[in-house]
């Protein structure tokens, strides 16, 4: 039987989620905390917290793990507040959630002796319930010292989830992969929908046409991984078909035309690797990809 206590400040999106799933795998959960008291009620709820405020000083006082799950620019803030109160002691673990942020954000905390840590679920959360089902089984990103980490460990077990841990100077590129994976992707989807635009099929008919494919490529890379799931004309080495897209693409705004062919080079790596792909088809398609002056045909 788990025997730390936990609190929470910061009863949004991430927290609630947290708390709730903490809650289900048996950790007592001994105070809520939020600026508004409702969002601290509500939370406080699902979890049979019975302390639930708007001072989080209150909530900090008798727990041993502290989540600060605040907006990224409030967690230092919200830190500082608690330990001028004189409410932290040492042994007590300080967590955030961001990904941005390195435990360094925590360190009004751990000037007080506690110890501090910035634990990032890799997930989407909006819904606390369905959050705190999507947590167990995530992947958590762990930054902060070791023991602080190890402590982490233990509560990521109890939610049946992973951990990578990362140092504090490599959070930034950690975060940015994440951009590149999630963010990029959305991105990514509307540069296509603006393609199919282009030849007057409509947004939303766009985005409908293209989300079984989209699902089909995501199934693709759960079951076969890197570099296999790749598909399409660079992985056959189909040299013509590059030749076409590019030549389609003349009228297209300039940005387009050089994210497909930086994506286009990239893949060839990929392809490369998988093994569909001959050398000299990769040279071949390297040299239709690198820009050309506006008026050569790109097809020989
Ligand atoms: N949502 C996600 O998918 C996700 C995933 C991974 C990590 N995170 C991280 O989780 C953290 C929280 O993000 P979120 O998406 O949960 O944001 P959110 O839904 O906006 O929740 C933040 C909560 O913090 C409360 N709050 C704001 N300022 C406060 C203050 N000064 N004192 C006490 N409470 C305050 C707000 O409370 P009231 O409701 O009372 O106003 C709000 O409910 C961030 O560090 C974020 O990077 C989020």
């Amino acid at each position: 039987m788990t025997t730390e206590r936990i609190a929470l400040i910061g009863a949004g999106a991430a927290g609630s989620a947290m708390l709730l799933a903490l809650h289900q795998a048996g950790y007592p959960i001994i105070g809520v905390a939020s600026r508004r008291l409702e969002s601290a009620k509500q939370c406080a709820e699902r979890v049979e917290c019975p302390l639930a405020t708007t001072d989080a000083a209150r909530v900090v006082v008798n727990a041993d793990i502290i989540f600060i799950a605040t907006p990224d620019d409030q967690i230092t803030t919200v830190c500082q507040a608690i330990a001028d109160q004189g409410v932290i002691r040492p042994g007590q673990l300080f967590i955030h959630l961001s990904g941005a942020l390195t435990s360094d954000a925590l360190s009004p905390a751990q000037n007080k002796g506690a110890e501090t840590l910035s634990l990032h679920p890799i997930q989407a959360l909006a819904d606390p319930a369905k959050g705190a089902e999507l947590l167990k089984k995530s992947y958590f990103c762990l930054e902060g010292l070791s023991s602080a980490v190890a402590k982490a460990m233990s509560l990521v077990n109890a939610l049946s989830g992973k951990t990578l841990v990362v140092p504090a100077d490599k959070k930034a590129l950690y975060h940015a992969a994440l951009c590149v994976a999630a963010n990029y992707l959305v991105t990514l989807e509307s540069v296509a929908v603006s393609l199919l635009e282009q030849i007057g099929i409509d947004r939303s008919a766009g985005m409908q046409a293209l989300l079984p494919l989209i699902q089909g490529s995501v199934e693709n890379l759960v079951n076969s991984g890197l570099p296999d799931a790749l598909t399409g004309p660079i992985s056959r080495g189909d040299t013509e078909t590059i030749a076409h897209h590019i030549d389609s693409m003349r009228e297209i705004p300039a940005a387009y035309q050089a994210l497909y062919r930086m994506l286009g080079k990239e893949t060839i790596e990929l392809a490369l690797k998988k093994g569909g792909l001959e050398p000299e088809e990769a040279e071949q398609i390297k040299l239709l990809l690198t820009p050309q002056p506006p008026d050569a045909c790109l097809i020989s």
